[in-house]
């Protein structure tokens, strides 16, 4: 599996599952088989209620705890110091493997992002947790980490995709040595019919799905596509037997139409 290396020096797998809407014995069965099949990084939140699944597919797997990534997110609701520090030990309880590899903040708060920063700090540096990040943090909110921060989050977690290029924080990203991570990298399945995509899958001999997560880890960004299908398990993570030419990446580059399928981080500044 590629890794990257984030910048605290810990490696990361560029391309893992999302679990969102994925629930109990369904969700426990979906992730073992992706583990079985060699995802390494499971990516969930406490919004998404299948932490505790994750937990035991992880136990159940027979895979060393230390060869898989886990990451989980601060809910929502938990606003401020102390209620990170609180969602962050429910989590903890709720996954049940050790530790946590990866947490990040759900969404940017509107008043309490400084606070919710020093909680993850202060976790970080008792060692109870390897990475700390965010997602949905938007160029203008990580400029503002100079202004609070100790440390730098190690991933900004995003919707990113052939049809939401969004290069201007994917290059912020990369000078500031911070992970991008495309989150709905399929686009939910919206735009997997378009016939610019199909042409480019059939010429590579891959499906559109394929191309899609290829375009996204060609430009350093890590993926997370959710599936709970064992034949689109392996679909998604078959991709590192082929590489796209520079006149297919431009062309991609170039679907970038500011599909959204969630809200647009710059709301909450
Ligand atoms: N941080 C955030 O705010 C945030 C927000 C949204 C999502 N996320 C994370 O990102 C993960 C992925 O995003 P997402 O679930 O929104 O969207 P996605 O991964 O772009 O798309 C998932 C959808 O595509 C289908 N699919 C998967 N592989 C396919 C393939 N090869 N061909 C055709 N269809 C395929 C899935 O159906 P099947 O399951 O039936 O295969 C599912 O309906 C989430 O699970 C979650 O972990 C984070």
């Amino acid at each position: 599996m590629l890794q990257t290396t984030l910048n605290n020096g810990h490696s990361m797998p560029m391309l893992g599952l999302g679990v969102s809407g994925m629930y109990g014995a369904d969700a426990v069965r979906a992730i073992r088989s992706a583990l079985t099949i060699g995802y390494r990084l499971i990516d969930t939140a406490a919004m998404y209620d299948n932490e505790a699944a994750v937990g035991r597919a992880v136990r159940e797997s027979g895979i060393g705890r230390a060869e898989i990534f886990v990451t989980t997110k601060v809910k929502d609701t938990y606003q401020g110091y102390d209620s990170t520090i609180r969602a962050f030990e429910e989590s903890l309880n709720r996954i049940n493997c050790g530790y946590i590899d990866l947490y990040l903040l759900h969404w940017p708060s509107r008043s309490h992002r400084r606070e919710m920063w020093r909680a993850m700090e202060t976790l970080h540096q008792q060692g109870r947790i390897r990475s700390i990040g965010v997602c949905n943090y938007p160029i203008p909110l990580l400029e503002e980490f100079q202004d609070y921060a100790d440390i730098v989050p190690a991933v900004n977690q995003v919707e990113f995709s052939p049809y939401l290029y969004s290069e201007d924080l994917l290059r912020y990203c990369q000078g500031q040595g911070i992970q991008l991570q495309a989150y709905s990298p399929l686009t939910q399945g919206k735009r997997l019919d378009d016939p610019r995509l199909i042409a480019t899958a059939i010429k590579y001999g891959k499906t559109p799905a394929q191309i899609m997560l290829r375009w996204i880890l060609h430009h350093g960004v890590s993926a997370i596509p959710k599936s709970n299908n064992v034949r689109r398990l392996r679909e998604n993570l078959d991709i590192f037997d082929f590489d796209l030419l520079p006149e297919d990446l431009a062309r991609l580059d170039g679907f970038h139409e500011g599909l959204r399928i969630f809200d647009d981080p710059m709301n909450y500044i």
